[in-house]
C-alpha cells in the first residue's frame, strides 16, 4: 500500500522527498502509459474560491481521462457561499458526495483547515499567497524531465518572490535536492525571510540580485512569475512592479543549451510571446504536465498505484 494512500496534500512538506519522487515516477508511467478506466467508480470535487484555468481544468482533465467523474464550482458565487454557508459547512457537506476534494482558497490557512475536518482526503490547490503543492510536484516532473535529474541544479526564481505561492512550495521542495538558487525581483518583491532561513538551515546557497541579464548563463532552469496583482493591498504599488522584468528572445543567446524556461502561467507580460519559438520554452509543456502529475496524486491518495 502506498504511504501516501487517504493523506492529504495540503502542503509541499507534507510529503518526504522519497515521496515526492513516487508521485513523479507514477506520473512518468502514466504519461508513458495512462491506464484508463482507474477512476471508474470515484468521484472528485473541486472547489475553487479563486479564478483558475490551469489547475482547475488540468485535474478535471486528469480525472476525466481516467473514467472518473467531477462535480464543483468554479467561483464561489455560483455556491450557496453566496448565501452565508461558512466553509466548514461546505466542505462536510461536500464530503459526502466525493471521494476526494481539491480546493483553492484566498486565505492561507484554508486547506490544512479543510484537511483536519473533512472525512475525505484534501488537496490543496492554492491557498493564498503560501503555498500550491501540485504545481511543485509538475514543477519538479518538468525540471527532472528537462534535466534528466533534481540533483545539483542552478535555478533561477524571477519576479514576484514574495506573494508567489508557487515559488514558496518550489523552493522547499528543491531544498531537498542541493539546489543552488538565484532570486531575482524587486526590493519590495523579495522571498520572505522565514524561507531564506530555511535554505541556510540546510547550507544551501542563495543569491538575491535586482536584475538577471548579465548572469542568465549560469542557469539550469529560469522559473519567471506573474506579479501577483490580487494579493497587493495598494494598487499603485502594483503599477510600480507589474513589468519590471520581461524575459526577451535576445536574453536567451549565451544561455545553456539545455536551458529551460518554466513559468506556473497565467503570464501577463514577464515572457515575451516571442520566446514562446525557442526551444528554451517549455511553460505549455510544463502544464500539460499536470495532468499527469495531478493524475499521479490522486491515484496515490485513492490507493490505486
Ligand atoms: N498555475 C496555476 O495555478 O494556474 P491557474 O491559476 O490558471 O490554475
Amino acid at each position: 500500500m502506498s504511504s501516501l494512500q487517504n493523506k492529504s496534500l495540503v502542503s509541499i512538506n507534507d510529503y518526504t522527498p522519497e515521496e515526492l519522487i513516487q508521485i513523479l515516477d507514477i506520473a512518468e508511467s502514466f504519461e508513458k502509459k495512462m491506464p484508463a478506466g482507474l477512476l471508474e467508480d470515484k468521484v472528485i470535487s473541486t472547489l475553487f474560491y479563486e479564478p483558475s484555468t490551469r489547475t482547475r481544468l488540468s485535474f478535471e482533465s486528469a480525472v476525466n481521462r481516467l473514467g472518473g467523474h467531477i462535480v464543483g464550482f468554479s467561483e464561489a458565487a455560483n455556491s450557496s457561499v453566496t448565501k452565508g454557508e461558512t466553509l466548514k459547512d461546505t466542505v462536510l457537506t461536500v464530503s459526502n458526495y466525493s471521494d476526494l476534494i481539491v480546493i483553492r482558497h484566498p486565505v492561507e490557512g484554508s486547506a490544512r483547515y479543510a484537511s483536519e475536518i473533512a472525512p475525505v482526503p484534501v488537496v490543496n490547490a492554492g491557498d493564498g499567497a503560501n503555498q500550491h503543492p501540485t504545481q511543485t510536484l509538475l514543477d519538479l516532473y518538468s525540471i527532472r524531465k528537462t534535466q534528466g535529474t533534481l540533483d545539483g541544479l542552478n535555478i533561477f526564481m524571477v519576479g514576484d518572490l514574495k506573494y508567489g505561492r508557487t515559488v514558496h512550495s518550489l523552493l522547499i521542495a528543491l531544498s531537498e535536492f542541493n539546489t543552488t538558487f538565484n532570486f531575482i525581483s524587486p526590493e519590495e518583491l523579495r522571498v520572505p525571510e522565514g524561507y531564506k532561513l530555511i535554505l541556510e538551515k540546510k547550507g544551501l546557497k542563495y543569491y538575491e540580485h535586482t536584475d538577471f541579464t548579465e548572469i542568465i548563463s549560469r542557469a539550469d532552469i529560469v522559473y519567471m512569475t506573474r506579479v501577483q496583482r490580487e494579493r497587493f493591498s495598494d494598487p499603485l504599488e502594483y503599477e510600480k512592479v507589474k513589468n519590471i522584468y520581461i524575459l526577451r528572445k535576445s536574453m536567451l543567446e549565451n544561455t545553456k543549451e539545455n536551458m529551460r524556461i518554466l513559468h506556473p502561467l497565467p503570464r501577463v507580460n514577464e515572457i515575451d510571446t516571442s520566446v514562446d519559438s525557442s526551444p528554451k520554452a517549455y511553460y505549455f509543456q510544463q502544464a500539460l504536465n499536470g495532468v499527469y502529475v495531478r493524475q499521479a496524486i490522486i491515484a496515490s491518495i485513492l490507493g490505486l498505484v
